[in-house]
Parts: structure tokens; sequence; C-alpha cells
């Protein structure tokens, strides 16, 4: 039976290799019923837009215009809300659907999540709740874990926070740098992130609470 068709916007702000892997499983067919429609960036630089483009898909760079480094925290928070308000004014003239964190550095505000509720997925490199936040393979290392990994998981208000969708473990070595166990954590994320992805699309995702049930 053919589904509606569900709209994808990723937001990044780097590389871009979560969002190639997605990319490429739609393409493939792997992620059926689904168009990735945009690709925003908030670095003008950012190698993920060249990435996109290549694979035929409308990108956009929207300028934050540094508003984390104004010192008044009400009107960074006003300056925060107004950009979000930017990109959500791009993501609704394409009907987007479903919002993909993908190495995206920006915390988004309170209305941004709101009005997304349940349709914003992020991966995270460690384990979650272990590691929030930046720099999260050094955090494992430097706490001295033997496994780590990744966590796809639904964006709530807090950082790092919301219902968990998938998981992978992945073991730390003895002899790893930050770049080895990155370099092994980024193959695991890219097959859980685009998993999750066509999981959701094909409805058989379940949020109760701070669980996500995975229907057969
Ligand atoms: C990944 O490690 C992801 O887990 C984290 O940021 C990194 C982004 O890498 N949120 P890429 O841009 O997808 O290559």
């Amino acid at each position: 039976m053919e589904g509606k068709v569900i709209n994808i916007g990723i937001l990044v702000s780097g590389r871009g290799s979560n969002m190639e892997a997605i990319i490429r499983k739609v393409e493939e067919g792997y992620i059926k019923n689904a168009k990735v429609v945009v690709v925003i960036s908030s670095r003008r630089d950012a190698p993920a837009l060249e990435k996109a483009r290549a694979h035929g898909i409308e990108t956009l760079f929207i300028d934050p215009k540094d508003f984390w480094k104004e010192p008044d925290p009400e009107k960074r928070e006003r300056l925060r809300v107004e950009y979000d308000k930017n990109i959500i004014a791009e993501l609704e003239k394409r009907n987007v659907n479903l919002v993909l964190l993908a190495g995206y550095m920006l915390k988004l505000s309170p209305y941004f999540i709101r009005k997304y509720k349940g349709r914003i997925m992020n991966i995270h490199p460690s384990l979650l709740p272990a590691f929030p936040g930046l720099n999260a393979q050094k955090q494992a290392l430097d706490y001295g874990v033997k496994y780590t990994g990744c966590t796809v998981h639904f964006v709530d208000e807090e950082v790092d926070h919301g219902p968990i969708i998938l998981q992978a473990v992945v073991p730390v070595h003895d002899d790893d740098t930050v770049e080895t166990l990155s370099e092994r954590i980024l193959k695991k994320e890219h097959e859980i992130y685009p998993e999750a992805v066509r999981l959701y699309v094909e409805g058989k995702l379940e949020v109760l609470g701070r669980k996500v049930k995975i229907k057969s």
C-alpha cells in the first residue's frame, strides 16, 4: 500500500556524513515514501551543503549572525527564536513533516521544538544518558568506559535528552584515540540513523512518555 510521502528537512552545520547516509538510503529505496526536500545549514562553509547538492537536493544557508554571542540572555533567546522562525518558514514552504538534526550545532528554541513535537530527531555519539553535550567521544575515553556507542532520539527541550529510538554499542579499545573511537562510532551512526528514519516513515514508532515502542 502506498502511504503518504514524508518530506524530510535536514539541519546541518558541518561534514554531513549522517545526512549523506540518510540521503543514500532514500535514493536506494530502503527508506520508501520519503523525500529529502531541503538541507539547511547554520554555517556557510559546511561541507554538507556541497554533498547535498551533489545528490540534487536543495540547500540553504541561513545566517545565524552569531546570535549566541549576545550577552543579554533575554535578547539572545529572542534572537534564537527569530533565527528558528526563519528556518521554520523555509520548512513550511516545502511542507516538511520530519526534521533531522545531523551534526547541527545550534540549540533549538523551545518554540521550534514545540512546533515540531515528536517530529524532530537527533543523533548523538554516545549511549545516552551517558556523555551528553559536546565531545562525547572524548568524555567516554576520559571516563574509561569499556563500551560506548550512539543514540538516535526524539528531540525535547533538554539537550540530548528526548525519548530514545535506537542505540548501538561500540567497544572502546585500550589504544583508542578520539579519532579512532569516533570513526568506529560513526560507522554505527550511519546504520542506526537511517534505520530510525525508516521506522518513523513506516509509522512504526510509538512514543509512550520517555519510551519509544517499535511496532512490528
Ligand atoms: C556525529 O558524530 C553526530 O553524532 C554528532 O555530530 C557528528 C556529525 O557528523 N551529532 P556528520 O556531520 O554527520 O558527519
